[in-house]
């Protein structure tokens, strides 16, 4: 087996590290263990990319230096993966000395073999995305899908890499791995793009400095991507000539296995520019890269741009790192998105833990081995083997070898399934058996058997959960008497062959490993957490700064006829008086609907986008559906409230507030009467 090197995306450093992003970490943990559990050479790197105009510009909102700014952020980072459980070898730092010499060397390179040219760059720019944008990948108003926000123009002087050269290059290398990218379907997208042709990239800026520098022009600083994907040959000390670096010999191929794992949102960055620039400067390209879905929260990206994010520190605190790991692990295909949920964590919890192994480990330990056998683990006696000790075991090989399969194909999810199918399977065997009638009736031999089978089962099913679960299955395995995992370069620790449970053990019942969480708790945790009863994934972590209510309607920016019905007493009542200092902190302007759209699942919010004189349009969501359709709007000059302070709703950012007079009959637009410009101030 070839040495395995497993790769996280690095992360920018705008903000702190929330749980999606702790996804990818853990996701990428768990196949590092499982590889160092098989007996391979495995190596974990993960990372910060501390470059570019995002970062640059957040440190100056901060009002510090780029580089203070980025140590300040990465102890974080480091903090939250260790916190998740996720043990690296390796955490680069795009500000690195031995990162940018590596980028600089592999600058070269690119530029001996004759593919960087000095050119004039003029198209959009998202600095989210970090990403050069046509018009063909923008919303109306040149906004970017992605980060719902208005992508930027840029007309530079700039160093093009010759990605247009590597077309062919690219197909034939997809032809030739055919298993480069995975899932399939984003394979297929990927070859799809090539297949349509590919622009030159402009890879150097000269309109700010926080970067690395380009070799021999310093006027210009290499673009973020170029740099950030070069860690993943940096942190192994390449690209270098061989003999140079001995990580970098042992695990890149074609000596080593290296394995991308990355959000399907930076796909295009892994499989295209990143292989080409491999290419060019002929350097094998990485084994996989693998696309993993994104963690949602009522269907929307967890983001640090969108503000729905969750962060980990109040999950760990009221459930632990294992139980995250493992929800997320099992619940979540890798691949595709899943919604992140609170009830269906203690559902899972409750489900597999606390009734399936939980259960398993304390009716077999405390309530058998420690009241009837002396509190150790019994001899086996495979020479009285019976059918239902035999259809156990045969379901134990069947389900190792299942689960090992499903890790192999990076299927984390159905390695969990197949693992608790074995839970399950015990469980029955302890029905069927009835070891506490075969205390009653004094057949010691026959209880010894099946409280033997039922342990060493729990052994097998400790070493599977270890990538996921590594201190619950460590204390698993102190429980049955056994040391704690110790993967060895070498040797295989999956279980394969039965019986590895050593007779006279002595087994620990100190604490139940996932005590139940009963209905009081759970309406505790729900509290905790802001679930509400209907609502299936209602999440508010109360140390995130984010408050988010999935499946809770949106509250309408103009009050409707519905919600502003007026009170008995109160119509044509004014409201208290107010200075006219209060009044004029309300900035009113003129907007002009630009475009319109309805929201995907909400009957009542449309989506405008508005010409308020700014010089980009600026987006704002308004209840307004129930009474205006969206083409209805277009060209309409409104009435907004332009410094509301921005919010969140459906996972997209309303800048602003849309004026409406409302009464029972409903809701009307109010209307600027002629031609004001966009932006002129009302009041
Ligand atoms: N810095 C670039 C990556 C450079 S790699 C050479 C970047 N950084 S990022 O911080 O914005 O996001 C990195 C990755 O975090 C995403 O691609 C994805 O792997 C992960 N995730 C961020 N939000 C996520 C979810 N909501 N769900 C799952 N993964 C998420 O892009």
């Amino acid at each position: 087996m070839k040495p395995f090197y497993v790769t996280t995306p690095i992360y920018y450093v705008n903000d702190h590290p929330h749980i999606g992003t702790g996804y990818s970490t853990i996701a990428a943990d768990v196949l590092s263990r499982y590889a160092r559990l098989r007996g391979r050479p495995t190596r974990f790197l993960t990372g910060l990319d501390e470059h570019g105009l995002k970062i640059e510009r957040r440190a100056r909102e901060e009002g510090i230096d780029p580089k203070a700014f980025v140590d300040r952020m990465a102890q974080p980072f480091r903090d939250a993966w260790l916190a998740l459980g996720c043990h690296y070898d390796d955490f680069i730092r795009t500000t690195e000395p031995r990162h940018q010499q590596r980028v600089k060397e592999l600058w070269k390179r690119v530029k001996d073999a004759g593919d960087i040219y000095l050119g004039d760059y003029e198209d959009w720019y998202c600095v989210g995305c970090e990403g050069f944008k046509t018009e063909k990948d923008l919303l109306p108003g040149n906004i970017c899908p992605q980060h719902q926000k208005p992508v930027e123009r840029i007309k530079e002087v700039s160093y093009f890499f010759r990605l247009s050269k590597y077309q062919d290059a690219l197909l034939k290398f997809y032809e030739t791995h055919p298993n480069f990218v995975q899932p399939q379907t984003r394979f297929n997208e990927v070859k799809s793009l090539v297949k349509e042709g590919l622009r030159d990239l402009s890879i150097s800026r000269t309109s700010f400095r926080w970067g690395i520098p380009v070799p021999d022009d310093s006027e210009h600083v290499m673009y973020v991507w170029f740099d950030a994907l070069t860690n993943y040959i940096s942190a192994l000390g390449g690209p270098a000539a061989p003999g140079q670096a001995p990580l970098y010999d042992q695990y890149w191929p074609p000596s080593g296995e290296a394995v991308h794992l990355v959000g399907k949102d930076i796909l295009r960055f892994h499989a295209v520019y990143w292989p080409a620039f491999l290419l060019s400067a002929g350097i094998e390209p990485p084994s996989q890269v693998w696309a993993h879905g994104w963690l949602t929260v009522n269907g929307v990206k967890m983001s640090k741009t969108l503000g729905n994010f969750l962060r980990p520190e109040p999950l760990i605190e009221a459930f632990g790192t294992d139980v995250l790991r493992f929800y997320l692990m099992r619940e979540v295909a890798l691949g595709q998105d899943g919604d992140f949920s609170i009830k269906n964590l203690i559902a899972r919890y409750n489900g597999d833990l606390a009734n399936g192994v939980g259960n398993l480990l304390s009716r077999v330990i405390v309530s058998l081995v420690k009241k009837n056998l002396g509190g150790r683990v019994p001899s086996p006696h495979p020479e009285s083997l019976k059918d239902e000790d035999r259809a156990l075991i045969a379901v134990a090989e069947r389900c190792a070898q299942t689960a090992a399969e499903q890790m192999n194909a990076v299927a984390p999810h159905r390695a969990l399934e197949a693992i608790f199918e074995l839970v399950a399977a015990a469980n029955k065997y302890v029905d069927q058996t009835a070891p506490w009638v075969l205390v009653k009736s004094g057949d010691i031999t026959r209880l010894e058997q099946v409280v033997y089978t039922a342990l060493e089962t729990l052994r097998w099913v400790a070493l599977m959960l270890w990538p996921v679960m590594p201190s619950k299955s460590d204390q698993l395995r102190q429980q049955l008497g056994l040391e704690a995992v110790m993967p060895t370069v070498g040797v295989d620790g999956w279980p394969s062959a039965w019986g590895g449970l050593g007779a006279g053990l002595e087994t620990q019942s100190n604490q139940p490993l996932f005590p139940r969480i009963d209905k009081d708790q759970e309406r505790r945790l729900w509290e905790r957490f802001g679930v509400t009863a209907d609502a299936a994934t209602t999440i508010v972590p109360d140390s995130s700064p984010a408050k988010v209510k999935a499946h809770a309607p949106a509250a309408p920016i103009a009050p409707t006829a519905e919600n502003k019905k007026p009170q008995a007493g109160e119509a044509g009542q004014a409201k208290g008086i107010i200075t006219f200092d209060e009044f004029a902190k309300v900035d009113l302007r003129v907007a002009k609907v630009l475009a319109a759209e309805s929201v995907p699942k909400s009957d009542k919010l449309l989506r405008l986008e508005l010409d308020v004189g700014e010089g980009h349009p600026r987006q704002i969501l308004a209840g307004i559906a129930k009474q205006y359709r969206p083409e209805q709007l277009v060209g309409k000059q409104i009435v907004i409230v332009a410094n509301l302070k921005p919010r969140q709703m459906m996972g997209r950012e309303s800048r602003g507030m849309v004026l409406a007079a409302s009464d029972a009959q409903g809701l009307k637009l109010i209307i600027a009467d002629g031609e004001s410009s966009p932006g002129s101030t009302v009041g």
